[in-house]
């Protein structure tokens, strides 16, 4: 089971591949290790008895049979060890001088080299290797010169010998090396797919553990955690808003129904079924309205908007904005002042911006009573601009500056004014959406409230 596993990971067949590779140029290695020693060793011994044929035939080409028997014999007199070995024969491979005893039964390569095998110094030594080189000679003589290579063929062994379980080792070592880096990769996949599993089985609240070190793997599990916080952090979201739209619509529901109840009675006035058939529709266009704010704010709060975004000309934005809201102001008695500098354009998306805006002010002179002033100021900073809009009314006290961004969140004072509590969750998905930020302060009276957007 285990060991079908193993097969099966990807890093062990990743490392069986480089155990494959890693063999391959070891098997290279030790090949260009074998050709430059015991190569080297035979090719140097070829090349000494090449020498040493050149020399014999040009005494013979001096001085005849009686020169080179000569020199052979002069040759053989002065080696104390038997590795040269000569062999001079009339034309029917007879001896007539040397120290090999029968001329050799090996067939000659097209070069003339020769390899066989002579007999041992005692009549139980093993038998020896040879190479020799032979040629004729003019007036019908064969002559054969050559080396004892038996110890060279021995270092020869040794050296392959050597280079195979080499070879060998580095198969095993390097398997053995597949095999745990393959468990310990396996282990570490595991203990992600485990909390997976356990995550799908809906505990939202599983994190993949971290061994402690600082490698790459870690650094993966750390981005996977922090992926995790933040789907937990949107599931929350997605359920307090379920419950939200679910327990803010049941009232304005349970009212539709009642009226449509009360619609189906024999007993009404036509004025009252008339009354009751508009504030049927009115309550229906409600509703339809809490939809359409619900709606956009998804829409905004999944980002396809970011691909529209232009150079918005702010001041003209603000101007505009002014003149939408004064009359409302005017109505109410207030004032609204406006600070403001140079502005530069910021990139982004105007209409957002304008209904962002428009829903800060709205709610100011909403909230403000008769009377009150409202002031609106633009800080323009080279990587930053800020839209403060403070009023002089009631205010939010500080434990609520989180919840009034929830969808549907309305102080308990505000509840007799009309509105549904959807304004400043558009506000802060408008403000995200444009990687900005919302603050909340105490005007003394009143609340300020300062959107701060980055000129990325
Ligand atoms: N300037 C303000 N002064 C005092 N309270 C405020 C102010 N702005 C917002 N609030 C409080 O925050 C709540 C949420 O505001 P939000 O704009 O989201 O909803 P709303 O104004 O009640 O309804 P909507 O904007 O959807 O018509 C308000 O109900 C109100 O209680
Ligand atoms: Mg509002």
């Amino acid at each position: 089971m285990q060991i079908t596993k193993l097969c099966k990971s990807s890093t062990f067949r990743l490392a069986l591949i480089y155990m494959a590779l890693f063999s391959l140029s070891v098997l290279l290695l030790l090949g260009f290790i074998y050709w430059s020693t015991a190569g080297y060793m035979v090719r140097q011994t070829e090349a000494t008895i090449e020498a040493e044929v050149v020399g014999l035939a040009e005494r013979y080409d001096l001085s005849g049979l009686s020169g080179l028997s000569n020199l052979i014999s002069e040759r053989l007199s002065r080696q104390t060890s038997e590795t040269s070995l000569y062999l001079l024969t009339d034309m029917n491979f007879n001896p007539i001088l040397g120290n090999l005893e029968k001329w050799p039964d090996a067939q000659p390569s097209d070069q003339g080299w020769l390899s066989f095998h002579i007999d041992g110094a005692s009549p139980h030594a093993e038998q020896r290797k040879a190479l020799a080189k032979v040629f004729p000679l003019q007036g019908h003589f064969h002559l054969l010169v050559g080396r004892d290579v038996h110890n060279l063929a021995e270092t020869q062994n040794l050296i392959r010998e050597a280079l195979f379980w080499g070879l060998i080792i580095t198969i095993v070592l390097a398997l053995a090396g597949g095999i745990m880096m393959s468990r310990t990769m396996m282990h570490k996949i595991e203990t992600i797919n485990d909390t997976c599993h356990r995550i799908m089985d809906g505990d939202l609240t599983q994190r993949i553990p971290r061994s402690g070190g600082d490698d790459d793997f870690d650094k993966l599990i750390a981005t996977l955690n922090r992926m995790l916080d933040q789907l937990e952090l949107l599931m929350q979201g997605v359920k307090q808003v379920t419950n939200n739209i679910a327990h803010d619509l049941r009232t304005p529901l349970s009212r539709l129904r009642r009226r449509l109840d009360m619609l189906r009675e024999n007993k009404i006035t036509i004025d009252r079924h008339e009354e009751l058939l508009d504030q049927t529709i009115s309550e229906a266009d409600g509703l339809l309205v809490t939809f359409k704010a619900l709606l956009r704010i998804s829409e905004v709060e999944s980002g396809s908007r970011r691909s529209g975004f232009k150079n918005v000309d702010i001041a003209v934005l603000l101007d505009d904005l002014i003149e939408f809201y004064e009359p409302l102001s005017e109505g109410k008695d207030q004032t609204i002042s406006v600070e403001r500098q140079q502005i530069r354009p910021l990139h982004g998306d105007r209409d957002l911006l304008f209904q962002a805006f428009a829903n800060v002010l709205d709610n100011a002179i909403k909230y403000t009573p008769a009377g009150g002033h409202i002031r609106l100021s633009v800080n323009d900073q080279p990587d930053l601009l800020q839209v403060s809009i403070a009023d002089s009314g009631p205010g939010i006290p500080v434990s609520a500056h989180e919840q009034v961004f929830e969808r549907f969140y309305r102080l308990e004072t505000s509840r007799s004014s009309p509105g549904n509590g959807l304004g400043l969750s558009l506000v802060a998905a408008i403000v995200n959406l444009h990687h900005g930020q919302l603050e909340l302060s105490d005007n003394c009276p009143g609340l300020n409230l300062r959107i701060c957007l980055p000129r990325v």
